[in-house]
């Protein structure tokens, strides 16, 4: 059991305001939908820079539209950095990356009420554009912030829907001043809902990550030749809808013959002309092919480059492919996740030692200062999707882990 002196977060306040931002951009089938920098994610921004305004944080913005919240410490010391993502994916949930954000400014509020002052200073950073829906690669903000992308690349992004990244921030006003990485943390610490079944299904309440997954993303654009449907004989067609289906059969096949913790995804894709009654000239698809070993990661890519070039050659189809992203496996700080283990030990709660397989902007902060997460369980492993929920006490459980583990490292 903690001392009862020792400070606790106020969960209702913290799932009031994870409410409060869960209306922004929410639609009447209940899913939200905050792509980066468009309206809804200037909405949340402002909500987020409110309470910001209002906690006695000095809020600060950089050039890529990372968002901080700045809480002074008792010296002028590297500060500790919480925080994670508002941006949300087009059928998302209230919990995916906000959780971070909010349980950031809850711990700084709770630290106020407690009249605790620490030594670093503490920093609440919403990150710009983790999901990578409209803007590729994800995690673009903190990518930047970690310094691998410069400002002007980054701003030329071009947007799924003919826009750029640079335009779109300016337009809403979060074009800030700051260099990205400025401020350079002492140690980044992020909650996150786990997005996956492992906590859930073995009900356990609390993980600490210590590695995550390579991510590699491509668009591939498949060309044939249109024509009717009815008329042309089957062996004289180059259909590029054949060949998506068997791309997105491949890279099932593929992610299951690779087994282990590889997966891989067809998530979008396109036909031109796209009518019933004619032969498809275009697909375009994308590929989402993840792995915790790199050289496992970069055989599935060989794999599919291979099976690529043979569908071209078979089916009479142009291949080109575009890279989207691409990050290498990440393992986090050993000792920001022994810090977190002690936290959750001292507070009387289990922990499992787990690898994330959704990107993070932790694991671009690991690349400037030691870094790892906290997560907790979604139930049924439901996540990028309306459904995605997290038990109420473990919303606390987590923000209180992140409160005491912010504590040991920024001092008291
Ligand atoms: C981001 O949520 C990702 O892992 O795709
Ligand atoms: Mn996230
Ligand atoms: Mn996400």
């Amino acid at each position: 059991m903690r001392p009862a002196t020792e400070p606790s977060i106020n969960a209702r306040r913290l799932l009031d305001r994870l409410e409060s931002l869960g209306c922004v951009g929410r639609r009447e089938d209940g899913s939200i939908c905050r792509l980066a920098l468009t309206d809804e994610d200037r909405q949340g921004r402002d909500l987020v820079a409110a309470w910001m305004r209002e906690l006695g944080l000095e809020v600060r913005v950089d050039r890529v539209g990372n968002l901080f919240g700045l809480r002074k410490g008792l010296e002028d010391l590297p500060p500790v950095m919480t925080g994670s993502h508002i941006d949300t994916v087009a059928t998302a949930g209230k919990f995916d990356g906000c959780l971070g954000v909010l349980a950031g400014l809850e711990v700084a509020q709770t630290l106020d009420e407690a009249g605790i002052r620490t030594r670093r200073p503490l920093v609440v950073a919403a990150f710009t554009d983790e999901e990578g829906v409209r803007f590729q690669p994800d995690m673009l903000g903190s990518l930047v912030y970690a310094g691998g992308m410069d400002v002007r690349e980054a701003l030329e992004r071009p947007g799924i829907d003919g826009t750029t990244f640079g335009g779109e921030l300016a337009r809403i006003g979060y074009a800030g001043e700051m260099e990205p990485g400025a401020l350079a943390p002492s140690a980044f610490v992020e909650l996150h809902i786990e997005q996956g079944p492992i906590l859930d299904h073995v009900g356990e309440s609390l993980g600490v990550v210590a590695d995550l997954q390579g991510i590699s993303w491509q668009e591939v654009t498949l060309s044939g030749v249109s024509n009717h449907a009815g008329t042309t004989p089957m062996r004289l067609r180059h259909d590029a809808g054949y060949g998506a289906a068997r791309l997105a059969c491949f890279v099932r096949d593929l992610a299951l013959s690779i087994g282990d913790s590889q997966v891989g995804t067809v998530g979008s894709l396109r036909l031109e002309p796209n009518l019933i009654n004619v032969v498809p000239r275009e697909a375009v698809l994308t590929v989402d092919l993840r792995n915790t070993d790199e050289g496992r990661l970069c055989e599935a890519e060989e794999q599919l480059a291979a099976f690529l070039h043979e569908l071209g050659q078979q089916e009479g189809l142009g291949i080109s492919t575009r890279r989207l992203a691409r990050f290498e496996p990440v393992t986090f700080d050993a000792g920001i996740v022994a810090v977190i283990k002690r936290t959750a030990a001292r507070l009387g709660h289990p922990i499992r030692t787990m690898t994330s397989g959704a990107g993070q902007d932790a694991q671009m902060l690991a690349r400037v200062c030691p870094t790892a997460m906290i997560f907790v369980p979604s139930i049924g492993g439901i996540s990028h999707n309306p459904m995605e929920r997290t038990e109420s006490s473990h919303v606390e459980l987590g923000a209180n882990v992140l409160l005491h583990t912010l504590l040991e490292l920024a001092g008291n």
